[in-house]
């Protein structure tokens, strides 16, 4: 079976075909484009997930486009090196770390947290009527969807006295760096923007002066299954996944939760109840999730979807298109909010690496879609863009602008 470039314009704009195509042709195929055997059927995904001897997790940030020496070079500069520490650690030092995100994550705590985010989405959806009632047209993803999680991470790391926009612009370099197919040129580029990240990083975990309770101070005092106190790489390579895991991938997700929402009739009207909005953004999650795939990597000769695969076959695991298996999801091209079993969908992952911000990634999706809903009543999607830009990296996908209008009011 032939696919396309996964990089192309029309793999990102349109997936589903290709990804219906695989799970029935090719469950486990392997693409010459990256060197990766594409996993698409929800079972086998899941398996691979839940069996982390059978299936490690040491690739999952790797650099999909090999860094040339030039590209090492700058990095080396700063002194970066992506050590294990959580998403591409299968080692015995996993859990602790795991543990201690786990702390400042968890349900109950992001449920103490939801003025916090409603207060920042107020504040930030505060100067858009006003424009909106100019007749202009308004950018709910740079002015919002980018915005709010980054401003929302920060308060609850407790780190202030960095720029926000410097923090969105280096966390989106790494993410094209690491996960894009990149020009040499734009390599440099973006290889001095994440040694910029990596320098503060690591400065700011360095520096001592973290409170005993905030998660910088909770990484200095970690303490590894040995007794050994955690090298400060490996506390700076933690740091640098929170921070583009809790920043990038949750403002994609918000700007496709209110693209669709636009897009729906009658949701948007419907969208200030917290249920409806919950609901909503989790049948985005299973249909249009904004992390579209995952790595893992085969520990020893395995068999899988049919397929016999050798120790080291790289695996990129189809998160997205299992979302839309008819096997587990009827009908799976209909946004349909209430499915009873809508959680099984494995846009967080599963197993020993799922991911631990999910329910911060929920509820600021939640409380976006809503807040905008409540202070942004009469609105629609601008038709004078004919496409929308689109972010396509080989694990991340999403609008890279939600630009909206007031809707005329009859008179
Ligand atoms: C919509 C937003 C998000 C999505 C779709 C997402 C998705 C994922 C996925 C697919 C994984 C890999 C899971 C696996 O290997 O089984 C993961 C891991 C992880 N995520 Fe998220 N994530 C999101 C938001 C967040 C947020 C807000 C945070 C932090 C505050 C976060 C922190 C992490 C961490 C630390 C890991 C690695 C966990 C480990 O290896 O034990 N993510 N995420």
């Amino acid at each position: 079976m032939i696919i396309p470039d996964l990089f192309g314009d029309a793999f990102v704009r349109d997936p589903y075909p290709w990804l219906d195509a695989l799970r029935v042709e090719a469950p486990v195929h392997h693409d010459p484009g990256t060197g990766l055997w594409l996993v698409s059927r929800h079972q086998d995904i899941r398996r691979v997930l839940l069996d982390p001897d059978a299936f490690r997790p040491d690739n999952a940030q790797d650099a999909v486009t090999p860094l040339p020496v030039p590209v090492l070079r700058v990095l080396a500069r700063v002194g970066l090196r992506i050590a294990p520490a959580l998403a591409n650690n299968g080692t015995d030092s996993h859990a602790g770390l795991r543990r201690l995100v786990n702390r400042f994550f968890h349900a109950g705590r992001v449920a103490t947290a939801v003025p916090v985010i409603e207060r920042t989405a107020d504040h930030l959806l505060a100067p858009a009527p006003d424009h909106l009632a100019s007749g202009r047209p308004y950018d709910l993803f740079t002015a919002y969807a980018q915005r709010l999680p980054c401003r929302v991470l920060l308060e609850l790391l407790g780190i202030g006295g960095v720029d926000e926009a410097r923090l969105i612009r280096w966390s989106d370099a790494a993410l094209e760096l690491f996960w894009g197919r990149p020009s040499l040129e734009r390599q440099l580029q973006l290889a001095e923007l994440v040694g910029e990240f990596h320098q503060w990083l690591t400065v700011t975990v360095r520096d001592g002066s973290a409170a005993a309770d905030s998660f910088l101070g909770a990484l200095a005092r970690h303490r590894l299954p040995d007794g050994t106190p955690l090298p400060a790489e490996t506390a700076v390579g933690a740091c640098f996944f929170v921070f583009i895991a809790g920043q990038s991938t949750t403002g994609q997700l918000i700007a496709t939760v209110l693209r669709r929402a636009l897009e729906e009739p009658g949701l948007w009207q419907r969208a200030t109840h917290p249920e409806t909005a919950g609901a909503w953004v989790e049948e985005v999650l299973r249909r249009e999730p904004p992390v579209t795939t995952w790595r893992r990597t085969t520990a020893r000769p395995v068999r899988l979807g049919g397929v016999d695969l050798p120790a080291g076959a790289p695996l990129l695991l189809l998160l997205l298109g299992s979302g839309s298996d008819p096997e587990v999801f009827p009908d799976p091209e209909r946004m349909c909010p209430h499915r009873p079993n809508i959680r099984q969908h494995l846009a967080f992952g599963a197993g020993r690496h799922r991911c631990p911000g999910a329910a911060l990634a929920r509820t600021e999706a939640t409380v976006a879609l809503r807040k905008a809903a409540h202070h942004l009543p009469h609105l629609h999607l601008t038709p004078d863009v004919p496409t929308t830009p689109m972010l396509g990296l080989l694990s991340f996908r999403a609008p890279l602008s939600v630009t909206v209008r007031r809707t005329a009011l009859p008179v």
